[in-house]
């Protein structure tokens, strides 16, 4: 056997590669392009091979597919041998590629059945892959969906603790409006008559003290029920056009001395910021409580910024803040490098005597009435807060489109002609005993002549009855069928040419109305100097 082996594996007994094919020319030429055609198919599948791996990334087992592309590239050598050894005897390299793509035929087939044809028995099918393609979309279809929801619900969440906060504000409001109103009443009384008890006890120093002391807590309260009348939205106001950016002007000007040498003022003013319609005085105050907060929250110094621009306030606004009607608005913002406000605060700041200054320091009201006047002045504010970082309040006031009537007889007042008093008859509607009688008094001792009322139908009956009349005094909220205004309109047609003139510790839309004073209407808030009362009667008997 063994010698019939090596004679067989004898390369010297092997016959010339033509011989194998006759040497017929025909069957050398088929033979030789065949292997030709072989070999390009091998040299374009191993390129394929190669370069799809080379270029696509998220193929498995990449070494595979290399080793692969390398196996069927010598394929393709091995068919270019066998053309190139019927004409040149290289059987040597022949066999030699052909024993390596041997082995490799080998190592691959033991690859494919042992490694990949498992793996490529459970890999998906078309149908499958389908299947899993339309149970991933209805997946994020629900998915979707199921996010809506949850944002609407977010939505409604927002919106419902808005309304509540609204509907708690306006509670609290009406509480400390009702306060204040008949605090006004007892004060008017205290403020008026404290002037006639000093005049009376100025030559006894002790007792002077004394009346100025009550003097000075008088008004003391004054200002604390006009704050919460600010807060309720109920002082009356006299909105005019006013330019913003002077205004601020005005505000940094005076405000550098407060705030002190380690608070930087920045102001960044629009130059084409359209005019406001808003009351300037209120505007004032509500900057400088803005500025003062400002100030307590950079105790170690820090920047304030006072801004102005104008915005528009669109739909989608308006949809997230309900007190806001979409349109042109005049953007005051007043920012500080201060501690910021803790966001579960936030809600609470506007809130009437909400204070976290210590006693003494702050009483909790001058946010609450900055947030009541842009309310009456129908804008919208909004407070925003990072801690540690600072705040900013923005207040939205309407831009001023017309100019406004605005009862403001009181400005013309230093113009008024001199003429005699003891001619003139008052009649004073006020249903608080009280307080009528103190303005009795001092109407009588400012030398006019009075008739008193403490409702409606007692007065309709006296402006019936035949006593001159000169001025009507009421108050806007008076007991008898019918309010201050409706009295004035009737005694109005019964006579006229009769002068009116108001006064209320709140105003009532009787006379207010959008929270700004109807035009020609005189109105005298409560409480009141003495010396108030008496330059309005000269205001209303002369208008
Ligand atoms: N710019 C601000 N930075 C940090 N906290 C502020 C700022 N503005 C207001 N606050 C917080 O809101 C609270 C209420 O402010 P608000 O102006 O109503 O009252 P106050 O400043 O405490 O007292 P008042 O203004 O009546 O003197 C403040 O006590 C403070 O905690
Ligand atoms: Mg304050």
């Amino acid at each position: 056997m063994l010698p019939f082996f090596g004679h067989s594996l004898d390369a010297s007994s092997l016959a010339p590669h033509g011989a194998c094919l006759s040497w017929d020319p025909p069957l050398i030429w088929l033979s030789a392009v065949s292997d030709t055609l072989i070999a390009g198919g091998f040299f374009s599948t191993a390129f394929f091979v190669m370069f799809s791996v080379w270029r696509r990334r998220d193929f498995q087992f990449p070494w595979a597919w290399w080793a692969f592309g390398v196996y069927i590239l010598l394929c393709g050598v091995s068919h270019l041998l066998s053309v190139l050894t019927l004409w040149v005897p290289v059987y040597g390299i022949a066999t030699v590629v052909r024993g390596v793509v041997a082995i490799m035929s080998v190592g691959i087939g033991a690859a494919l059945l042992v490694v990949v044809l498992p793996r490529f028995l459970v890999l998906p099918g078309r149908v499958q892959l389908q299947q899993a393609y339309a149970a991933l979309e209805e997946e994020t279809r629900q998915r979707r969906s199921a996010e809506a929801m949850v944002r609407r619900f977010q939505e409604i969440e927002a919106t419902e603790s808005q309304v509540r906060q609204a509907q708690k504000m306006e509670a609290i409001g009406q509480l400390s409006g009702g306060v204040a109103h008949d605090f006004n009443n007892i004060l008017t009384v205290i403020t008026g008559t404290i002037e006639i008890l000093g005049e009376a006890v100025k030559h006894s120093p002790h007792l002077a003290q004394i009346t100025s002391l009550i003097s000075a807590a008088a008004a003391r309260g004054a200002d604390l029920t006009q704050h919460l009348l600010a807060f309720a939205r109920r002082q009356p106001l006299q909105p005019r056009n006013t330019d913003v950016n002077a205004l601020m002007m005005d505000a940094a000007r005076l405000l550098r001395p407060t705030l002190g040498e380690q608070i930087e003022v920045e102001s960044m003013l629009s130059p084409d910021s359209a005019p406001a319609l808003i009351d300037p005085s209120q505007l004032s105050t509500a900057i400088l409580n803005l500025a003062l907060n400002a100030r307590d929250a950079m105790p170690d110094g820090g920047k304030l910024t006072l801004e102005t621009g104008n915005v528009v306030l669109d739909n989608s606004y308006a949809g997230m803040n309900n007190d806001v009607k979409p349109g042109h608005y005049v953007m005051i913002a007043v920012s500080d490098t201060g501690v910021g406000i803790p966001a579960k605060l936030i809600d609470k700041v506007f809130e009437p005597f909400f204070t976290t200054k210590d006693v003494g320091k702050g009483s909790g009201l001058g946010l609450s009435m900055v947030y009541g006047f842009v309310k009456q002045s129908n804008g919208h504010i909004k407070i925003y807060s990072e801690e540690g970082h600072g705040t900013t309040v923005k207040l939205y006031l309407p831009q001023a489109t017309s100019v406004v009537g605005v009862a403001d007889a009181v400005a013309a007042e230093a113009g008024l002609l001199a003429f005699a008093r003891g001619d003139k008859s008052i009649l004073i509607v006020e249903d608080d005993a009280l307080v009528r009688e103190y303005v009795v008094t001092q109407i009588r001792s400012f030398g006019y002549r009075t008739l008193a009322a403490s409702n409606a139908t007692d007065a309709l009956a006296i402006i019936n009855g035949p006593d001159i009349i000169d001025l009507l005094f009421t108050d806007v909220i008076i007991p008898g069928g019918m309010n201050g205004r409706q009295l004035a309109t009737e005694a109005l047609i019964r006579r006229p040419g009769l002068k009116v003139l108001y006064t209320s510790g709140y105003t009532e839309n009787a006379i207010v109305h959008h929270g700004r004073l109807d035009p020609g209407v005189l109105l005298l808030p409560k409480p009141y100097l003495s010396s108030d009362l008496a330059r309005m009667i000269r205001t209303a008997l002369t208008a």
